[in-house]
């Protein structure tokens, strides 16, 4: 039997792709404290009863199982994780996991703190005569308390709408106006308190202004919430020179090619998306804003960038705005992604943003290796084959 490592390096568990689920199972329950109803849980394929499925959805029929599994060897800001994946595609985990003992010769993954601010939207249809702006910005901390009126949890937390910003635009229906609201959601997702927040301050706009308020509504692309990730990955367990001058070579095409950076953005997403997912995020939210993201310059680009240091190690940077939570939503509801979530043990949004950064990089930089060498299929059966990890 495995012997299991301190908690320093707990996400070094070397052979662990060798070991049966059970065993599996039986090192993640002693490393991540889960009780025997999680265990039994998770040996159930994370069934859920009729009941749950019946109130997540409509019309429900049935339910839909996927593969839950843990990557190995993620060192993020100096602390060791297990990460849960939920996804269909085979070698992803296996990728991914790879990707993160490439990172760990030196130190693993760094991620800056990340701001939980999200945008909440009203549109306004503006009555020429009205000046909406001076209306607003006059009076814009009173309907900000306001508004803050209705959330006293989330504003003890630190929370709550903090600014408004107007912006006038020109569409194929006339000129709107928008109000941008900034909101902290704190730890959650934050389209349910945002939207909450933005119907409120519709009623309360209906009494200030006569133009008309239509859309009332959280934007997905949250621009201030921004996982930013760096890593060097070494150049021998790369493959040497001739690897890593390859992998630039990728970079720069997907730099000059829509078709390829849309190809280079889905990989760093297969990971996001499976962790997303695992932890019970809006998987759409995300991969909507990342890709938003990636054409914010006016031409979609890949959303990571390598370069090499002095001594010829790949340096790669990660940079993706990330609306993903550890409360609200169903993070807290649906028992499996509680578990996901203990399994990953982070106590803040801003570390679970931090870490699906550094799995996106992780990912990226597996898949490219894979690309710049045999071949992703070759590569990544023989991963999934379970060769490398
Ligand atoms: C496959 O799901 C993802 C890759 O195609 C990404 C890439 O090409 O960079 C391997």
């Amino acid at each position: 039997m495995m012997i299991l490592k301190n908690s320093a390096s707990k996400s070094r568990i070397p052979g662990f792709y060798n070991l049966s689920m059970e065993e599996r199972l039986d090192i993640i329950k002693k490393l991540s404290d889960l009780t025997d109803n999680e265990l039994q849980l998770l040996k159930n394929g994370g069934n859920l009863g009729s009941e749950l499925k019946d109130k997540s959805s409509e019309n429900v029929i049935g339910g839909f199982s996927l593969p839950f599994s843990i990557a190995t060897n993620f060192l993020v800001n100096s602390k060791d994780y297990l990460i849960p994946m939920v996804t269909e595609e085979a070698s992803v985990v296996a990728a991914a996991s790879n990707g993160a003992k490439l990172a760990r010769k030196y130190g693993g993954f760094t991620c800056d703190p990340v701001k939980n601010i999200v945008i909440g939207q009203i549109q306004v249809i503006p009555k020429k005569e009205e000046a909406i702006d001076q209306i607003i910005l006059s009076q814009k901390d009173t309907l900000l308390n306001e508004i803050n009126t209705h959330h006293p949890t989330l504003v003890s937390l630190g929370g709550g709408a903090k600014d408004v910003n107007i912006r006038k635009i020109s569409t194929s229906r006339g000129e709107m106006v928008i109000l941008d609201v900034d909101v902290d959601v704190v730890d959650a997702m934050g389209a349910n308190i945002v939207n909450t927040m933005m119907e409120n301050l519709g009623i309360i706009l209906k009494n200030e202004l006569s133009s008309k308020i239509q859309a009332k509504i959280i934007s997905n692309f949250p621009i201030q919430r921004v996982a930013t990730c760096t890593a060097i990955f070494d150049r021998d367990m790369l493959g040497g020179e001739k690897i890593v001058n390859r992998i630039l070579d990728l970079c720069a095409f997907a730099e000059a090619d829509l078709y390829r950076a849309v190809t280079h953005n889905k990989g760093i997403m297969n990971g996001i998306t499976a962790l997303s997912l695992a932890t019970g995020n809006d998987t759409r939210a995300v991969e909507a804003a990342a890709h938003a993201y990636a054409s914010m310059r006016g031409k979609y680009e890949p959303l990571s960038k390598f370069h090499l240091d002095k001594e010829c190690n790949l340096m790669g940077k990660l940079v993706l705005p990330l609306s993903m939570g550890v409360v609200g939503g169903i993070t807290n509801v649906h028992p499996v992604s509680k578990i996901a979530l203990k399994i990953l043990d982070v106590a803040t949004a801003s570390e679970l943003i931090q870490i699906a950064g550094a799995v996106g990089l992780a990912q990226n930089v597996s898949a490219l290796r894979a690309l710049a060498d045999e071949g992703i299929q070759q590569s990544h059966m023989k991963l999934h084959k379970r060769k490398f990890i």
